[in-house]
């Protein structure tokens, strides 16, 4: 429940979080699974609810750290995890075998180090080989895939599971995606026939962009949380916002002509006008870089944010209908206007994904749809 009083706040679907994970579902075929990524906070909506709304549902879930796996552990999970890392301390190793935790290791000399601890602490680790087609990020590099097929293959404290790579710009280049497919493909046909993998690929984009790379698992972000990657890509998606989030009007006052309106200022009024100060700003992550060109929505109407984004508020223009605890919609629908995190992303000079996982912790999280009890 929001409080009467509360400045900011993120309403956060599962409802539409199922739907999208269904409509990902019926995308992508039922002899494909999915394996959602939430690293960082789920894109900023919670890890330990979105886990919760899709545990038993889905077949893996991937995460970046080993903390985020320890939360998801911590709170009762029970779908297996992929830290996709890199993880390259003998430390992490510790921790992610003790607790089942999938690693990705995409270093031929990490995947020896990894060998070496297992055999020396006569343990075992279960892994997913990561490739590089293409991002030079983390991942093997082509030439050498042999050397670790030869050590995933003897090494009897590596439990392979799984083997995956990551697209660089499959919302945009097909030519490109379409090269980083065929290379992921060539090293598959290197596997041996007596081996049997999870193949991984697809993220949110390659889901409408290449079917071919969906293979046995595939691993949205954006999309679950119902965002396209792109606006160009929007009419091959049927997805729903998870997250919508409002501010709360704290002060209106009248400002007469020729004033600076913010730090600067970087805005000076041309006549008078009416402002409204709403409680949230970049310490909230609304970004910064969004100064003067943001837009809100009041009482279904667009509302330009005035001079600069400052560390907990933000200033609009408003007319006589808005007044003190009205609720302003940063981001999502009010009646019939949109703001979306493309808008938001396009004024601040960035992508969706900095503006979801931007969120932060001062944004209370109200969660609708409970498929589950949260817990204590
Ligand atoms: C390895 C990996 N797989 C999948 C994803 C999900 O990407 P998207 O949110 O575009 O679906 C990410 C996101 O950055 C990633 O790093």
């Amino acid at each position: 429940m929001v409080k009467e009083a509360t400045r900011v706040w993120a309403e956060i679907s599962l409802k539409n979080l199922q739907r999208n994970l269904q409509w990902i579902q019926q995308r992508i075929g039922p002899g494909v699974r999915i394996a959602p990524v939430l690293k960082a906070n789920a894109y900023g909506h919670g890890a330990v609810h979105v886990a919760q709304g899709l545990d038993g549902k889905v077949a893996l879930f991937v995460v970046a750290t080993l903390e985020e796996a320890l939360e998801l552990q911590e709170a009762g999970i029970q779908t297996p995890i992929l830290i996709i890392g890199p993880l390259w301390h003998p430390t992490e190793w510790e921790a992610a075998v003790e607790h089942q935790f999938r690693i990705s290791i995409g270093h031929v000399e990490q995947l020896q180090r990894l060998a070496e601890w297992l055999r020396q602490q006569k343990k075992n680790a279960v892994v997913h080989l990561q490739v590089d087609t293409g991002m030079n990020r983390t991942g093997v590099l082509l030439p050498e895939v042999d050397a670790a097929i030869q050590i995933l293959t003897f090494s009897p404290f590596l439990k392979w599971e799984g083997i995956y790579s990551h697209f660089v710009a499959s919302d945009l280049n097909p030519g490109l995606t379409r090269e980083q497919f065929d290379r992921f493909q060539k090293v598959l046909q290197k596997i041996p026939p007596n081996i049997q993998l999870v193949r991984h690929m697809a993220n949110s984009a390659a889901l409408v962009t290449l079917r071919e790379s969906h293979l046995d698992m595939v691993r949205p972000g954006l999309a679950l949380y119902g965002w396209c990657p792109h606006p160009s890509l929007s009419p091959q998606y049927a997805v729903w916002p998870v997250m919508q989030i409002r501010a709360r009007v704290l002060q209106v006052k009248t400002v007469p002509a020729g004033q600076g309106i913010g730090y600067g200022p970087l805005y000076r009024t041309q006549k008078e006008i009416r402002v409204a100060t709403l409680g949230i700003g970049y310490a909230d992550g609304f970004p910064r870089s969004a100064t003067n060109r943001a837009e809100v929505l009041i009482h279904g109407k667009r509302r330009k944010v005035l001079g600069s984004v400052t560390m907990d508020l933000i200033m609009v223009e408003v007319d006589e209908t808005v007044k003190v605890g009205d609720i302003a919609t940063i981001l999502g629908k009010d009646g019939d206007e949109w703001i979306t995190v493309h808008d938001l992303a396009t004024w601040a000079g960035t992508i969706p994904y900095e503006i979801l996982v931007r969120v932060g912790p001062r944004v209370q999280r109200i969660y609708t749809d409970r498929t589950k009890s949260p817990g204590p």
